[in-house]
């Protein structure tokens, strides 16, 4: 969910709307605002759907100096009216926005709230009913009262809140636990939000605001308190970000932008890793922790584990460091035995994936050392960890990723090279990847160019089967879970990403006639094995498509690549898969950047 609040300002709503859109990458289930005028007048207005369903029912008399807004991935609760946020008191004297799983709600609720009537299913309702009961029973304070249900709540609970209290409309109550927000400090108001994007219109200086901290935020003054009442002093930073950097300009959809980018992100990670030299510029106290480890151990979720995959193999192949990929929500629950000297290699886009976070807050409590790679300076995981690169990819909206995984990837490369030439490697020595990656650039734009092929491909083969393969082996493996992933993800055909070799041991009997199976072939070892493994299905009646690198490439194949090291051979055959699954989606009238059930960023475990 994305949450978004202002105080001091005439403009309250329409700086809520456009927070709104820009946090819509975050669920778009339903959204809703409250805005309170001072006049003696106050509105709340939800709807299920998109900000745009929202927008349409502000009418003219809709006004604020106050206010806060929610776009919504439900967790609790269908997404209609009645569970889109702000929630409230049954007196409609408290407004809350509330982005986390209060994971207690049903026990609070019996034991505090048991004769009061409830108009949602949310757990965030139980929240803002209670702060009122405090206030109202118990005559506590505002802030007395929000405090003690802070406390209330468990700690396994995640919660960013903005509670408002009709009786002080110029105040946003604040607190956090485990799920992200920030400050924004403007020109004579202030603002909370999600993330720095939600606010960069209107400033570009920040506040952090930490776990267990109360914070009141007035259009003068911001005070931060911790659980006890004692104040905290907080310094300010300043994020530079292009505010326009997030516009679709003349593409239908951001994915088909993102897929385009690509070249140009591959070209401006040589530039600021290398700059005017052959070598990558990397932290020396980076690579020193790194090669103090004795294991890499690399976490993520969704695309951001599959390009971990990848990584984990040119670490090893580099850097000859054992490395092992997990997934961040298996690995924060069920932590496998570590070797005596691990680091942490995170990676993730957006910086702020509550799972991956989990396992960061375990890291640090052992106090082992950290990394996180990421698109977003200055996000959570950026914060706290101890090292921090960047993607350099621009913001990436559509909710598939698809730049963030192939800037991920070339991060890895770089760093591995890097790594490896400070452990004095001679498989890193001869593998250069500046060049390399400028080849990768030309090889991506020369994909990216024939889209006409991938669209045709698409419908022919792609647009009525409810399920296709792609497989593989090694990083062709690898990259066919992540092509998978996206043909799943946005055009709904249940897509499965199979070692090629497996597939005979079970899987082959899901072949019916015409059946897609896609085989990635890249790698000159297990190239012929693929072939036979793709002839195997295509048997059984399955339409074959290929994706191959150039010198490995026959009379027949579907997709032929330029030919790159093969190390990096990821970042090129990914980029057709992309374009497979945008044109599938588009071709079955899908909202191709905001596809059913998902959210970009998901900030609750
Ligand atoms: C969500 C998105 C995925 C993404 C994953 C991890 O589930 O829908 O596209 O891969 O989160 O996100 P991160 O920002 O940590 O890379």
């Amino acid at each position: 969910c994305g949450i978004v609040g202002v105080t001091g300002t005439d403009n309250s709503l329409s700086i809520l709307i456009e927070g709104l859109k820009r946090l819509e990458y975050r669920g778009y289930d339903s959204a809703g605002v409250y805005v309170n005028a001072q006049d003696g007048h106050d509105y709340l207005v939800k709807r299920p759907g998109r900000i745009s369903n929202l927008e349409a029912a502000l009418t003219d008399d809709v006004h604020g100096s106050a206010g806060i807004g929610h776009t919504r991935w439900a967790t609790h609760g269908e997404p209609n009216e009645a569970n889109a946020h702000p929630q409230y008191s049954q007196d409609n004297r408290f407004y809350l926005v509330h982005n986390g799983v209060i994971e207690n709600y049903a026990q609070l609720k019996k034991e505090y709230l048991a004769d009061v009537h409830f108009a949602s299913q949310t757990d965030t309702e139980v929240v803002v009913q209670l702060v009122d009961k405090f206030v109202v029973e118990d005559q506590m304070s505002t802030e007395a009262a929000l405090l003690k249900v802070l406390r209330l709540i468990s700690d396994d609970s995640s919660y960013a809140f903005v509670l408002m209290d009709r009786e002080q409309p110029d105040t946003l109550y604040v607190a956090k636990n485990k799920s992200p927000l920030l400050v924004g400090l403007a020109d004579g108001y202030n603002l909370v939000g999600s993330d720095a994007m939600s606010m960069i219109k209107q400033t570009n200086q920040f506040m952090e605001i930490d776990d267990h901290e109360l914070v009141i935020v007035k259009p003068d003054h911001v005070t931060i308190k911790d659980f006890s009442g004692n104040e905290k002093h907080r310094d300010t930073f300043t994020v530079d970000m292009d505010e326009n950097a997030a516009d679709k300009g003349a593409y239908p959809y951001y994915m088909l932008k993102e897929i385009d980018e690509q070249p140009a992100v591959m070209r401006k990670l040589v530039q600021e890793y290398f700059g005017d030299s052959d070598q990558p510029q990397i932290n020396a106290d980076l690579l020193k922790a790194m090669a103090d480890a004795d294991h890499l151990y690399i976490i993520g979720a969704g695309t951001s584990y599959h390009a971990g995959l990848v990584g984990a193999r040119i670490f090893e192949r580099l850097c000859g460091v054992p490395t092992t990929v997990h997934i961040s929500s298996e690995f924060a629950y069920e932590q496998p035995l570590l070797s005596q000297k691990p680091f942490f290699i995170f990676l993730s886009q957006s910086g702020e994936t509550a799972d991956s976070r989990q396992v960061l807050v375990n890291v640090n409590q052992n106090n082992w050392p950290s990394l996180t790679i990421t698109n977003v300076d200055k996000s959570t995981l950026s914060r706290e960890a101890t090292f921090t690169e960047l993607l350099y990819a621009g913001p990436e909206i559509a909710v598939a990723s698809t730049k963030a995984y192939t800037a991920q990837i070339a991060v890895e490369a770089i760093l591995a090279k890097a790594l490896g030439e400070y452990l004095g490697k001679p498989a890193a020595k001869d593998f250069d990847v500046k060049h390399q990656l400028g080849l990768v650039a030309n090889g991506m734009q020369s994909i990216t160019d024939s889209k006409k092929t991938l669209e045709e491909v698409a419908a022919r083969y792609l647009s009525k089967p409810r399920n296709a393969f792609y497989i593989g082996r090694g990083l062709d493996w690898t990259v066919s879970l992540e092509a998978a992933l996206k043909l799943k993800e946005i055009s709904y055909v249940q897509a499965e990403g199979f070692a090629s070799g497996e597939l005979k041991h079970g899987t082959i009997a899901l072949i019916e006639d015409r059946t897609p199976v896609i085989g990635i072939i890249t790698q000159d070892r297990t190239a012929g094995l693929t072939r036979s493994n793709l002839d195997e299905t295509k048997a059984r009646g399955a339409s074959t498509i290929t994706i191959v690198s150039r010198h490995l490439a026959q009379e027949d194949d579907t997709i032929v690549l330029p030919d790159v090291d093969e190390t990096l051979t990821p970042l090129l055959s990914v980029v057709p898969a992309q374009l497979l699954a945008y044109y599938t989606s588009l071709g079955k009238g899908l909202d191709v950047d905001k596809p059913r059930n998902l959210a970009k960023s998901v900030t609750v475990q």
